[in-house]
């Protein structure tokens, strides 16, 4: 693996993650949160984001997959991931969802596909209010129209590991977000 550039500091990330903590206990101020992390890429996002929101809060993690042949970790940073379109669900979560609110965490909002499954699921749930926060946003990605309602930073069309993202399960424990070359 070539050398990985560093695109977004740690620095910069907490001080991200501060003010979208500052953001959700404003919008809910009074009020109860449910967090769902989505596994594995948001756990590091959302422990950090949860501990910056001054509010009665509870976790919960959902697991979810895509259809299709996954292409390899070389395929995948050079060429990009078209699925199939369809995602399925590997882990559930552990709470009711019912008149509760919800705060979806997912660690970057690429096609959308994901998101655009997991909102369909969780408001047949009938939560109270539902909101989505990203730390990383790739909109000229985007093949549904799906926003996110927190987002971190918004990136170009590179691939980015590190803070909970991975290639090929790697790289998820470096602190900074950093930007894997292209081999081409
Ligand atoms: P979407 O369904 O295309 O929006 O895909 C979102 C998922 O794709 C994320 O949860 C990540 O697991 C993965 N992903 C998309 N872009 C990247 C990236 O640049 N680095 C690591 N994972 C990525
Ligand atoms: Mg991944």
């Amino acid at each position: 693996m070539s050398e990985l550039k560093v695109l977004i500091s740690r620095k910069q990330i907490a001080d991200r993650v501060i003010e979208m903590g500052a953001e959700i206990s404003r919008d809910f101020s009074g009020q109860s949160i449910m967090f769902v992390g989505v596994l594995k890429g948001a756990a590091i996002f959302l422990s950090d984001l949860a501990r910056n929101v001054q509010l009665d809060s509870t976790f919960d993690f959902i697991g979810v997959s895509s259809y299709g042949n996954r292409p390899s970790p070389d395929h995948e940073l050079n060429v990009g991931w078209d699925s199939t379109g369809e995602v399925k669900l590997t882990k559930d979560v552990d709470q009711s969802m019912k008149d509760r609110n919800i705060v979806l965490v997912e660690d970057i909002l690429d096609t959308g596909l994901t998101l655009t499954y997991l909102k369909k699921l969780f408001l047949s749930h009938e939560p109270k209010a539902f909101r989505i926060a990203t730390l990383l946003d790739k909109p000229s990605r985007r093949k549904l129209p799906i926003h996110a309602d927190y987002v971190g930073f918004s990136i170009p069309d590179e691939f980015v590991v590190g803070y909970g993202l991975d290639h090929a399960e790697r790289y998820r424990n470096l602190p900074d977000i950093c930007v894997v070359p292209r081999e081409n």
